[in-house]
C-alpha cells in the first residue's frame, strides 16, 4: 500500500494553517459534547495528531487510526509521559476496527473516504449508544484546494448530502455548521463539523 502522505509527514506540522484549523475544530467538538475522563476516542486519519493532542488533554484515552506510517511516525515523536495518543495502523475503510468508543472525530479526512455510506454504516458499529461523532472537513469546493487531488475522493461536502447519508446510516441529532475558513491564494474554504449521535 502506498503512503500519499510520505513526503508531507515531515513538515506537516510547520504549516500555520494546518496547526490552527485544528484548534477551531477542538474547540467547536468541546461545544458540541461534554468530555470527560471515563471516554475513549478514535481520532479518525489523525495524522500527527493536530486535533488528537487538543482533546487528549481532556479525556481517557485517544486511539489515533492512521494508514499512513510516515504519519504515525511523527504523531509518536510527539507522545510524551503526561499526554500520548495510542497509534493504530490500519486503513480502517478497509480493514474496520472492532473495538468500541464514546467518540470518534476526526479533521480532513472523510474527503479520502470514497463510499461515505459503507464508512458511516462501518463507523457507527464502533460507538457505545449515545456515543458520538465530530467530523470536521472541507464545505464544497472546485477542486483547487489541495495541489494534487491523488487519493481526494470529494471535492468537499455539500450540507444537505452529507447530513441524509448520515441520518441513512442510523445516526441522530446530526448537525452540521461552519467552524472556520481556510485562507489560501485562490481562494477561501470553508470548514464545517458534523456532529451526531448514535
Ligand atoms: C489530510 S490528513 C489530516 C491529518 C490530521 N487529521 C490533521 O488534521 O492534521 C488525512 C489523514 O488521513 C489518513 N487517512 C486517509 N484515509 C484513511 C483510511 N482509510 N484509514 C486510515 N487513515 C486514513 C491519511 O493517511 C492522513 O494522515
Amino acid at each position: 500500500m502506498s503512503d500519499y502522505f510520505a513526503d508531507k509527514a515531515q513538515d506537516w506540522d510547520k504549516d500555520t494553517t494546518k496547526r490552527s484549523t485544528p484548534l477551531s475544530i477542538a474547540e467547536a467538538i468541546k461545544k458540541n459534547f461534554d468530555l470527560n475522563k471515563d471516554m475513549s476516542i478514535m481520532d479518525f486519519g489523525v495524522g500527527t495528531g493536530l486535533l488528537g493532542f487538543l482533546i487528549a488533554k481532556d479525556v481517557k484515552k485517544v486511539f489515533g487510526v492512521d494508514m499512513s506510517p510516515s504519519m504515525l511516525k511523527k504523531l509518536r515523536e510527539k507522545n510524551t509521559p503526561e499526554l500520548s495518543i495510542e497509534a493504530i495502523e490500519q486503513d480502517i475503510v478497509k480493514e474496520p476496527l472492532n473495538d468500541i468508543f464514546d467518540g470518534i472525530i476526526s479533521s480532513m479526512t472523510l474527503h479520502h473516504v470514497e463510499d461515505l455510506e459503507a464508512f458511516f454504516t462501518s463507523i457507527y458499529k464502533n460507538l457505545h449508544t449515545d456515543g458520538f461523532i465530530a467530523i470536521a472537513d472541507l464545505e464544497k469546493e472546485d477542486g483547487s484546494f489541495h495541489s494534487d487531488n491523488t487519493g481526494v475522493y470529494h471535492f468537499g461536502f455539500k450540507k444537505e448530502e452529507l447530513c441524509e447519508i448520515v441520518k441513512k446510516c442510523g445516526f441522530k441529532d446530526v448537525t452540521l455548521d461552519n467552524i472556520a475558513t481556510i485562507n489560501k491564494p485562490q481562494r477561501d474554504f470553508g470548514v464545517f463539523l458534523l456532529c451526531a449521535k448514535r
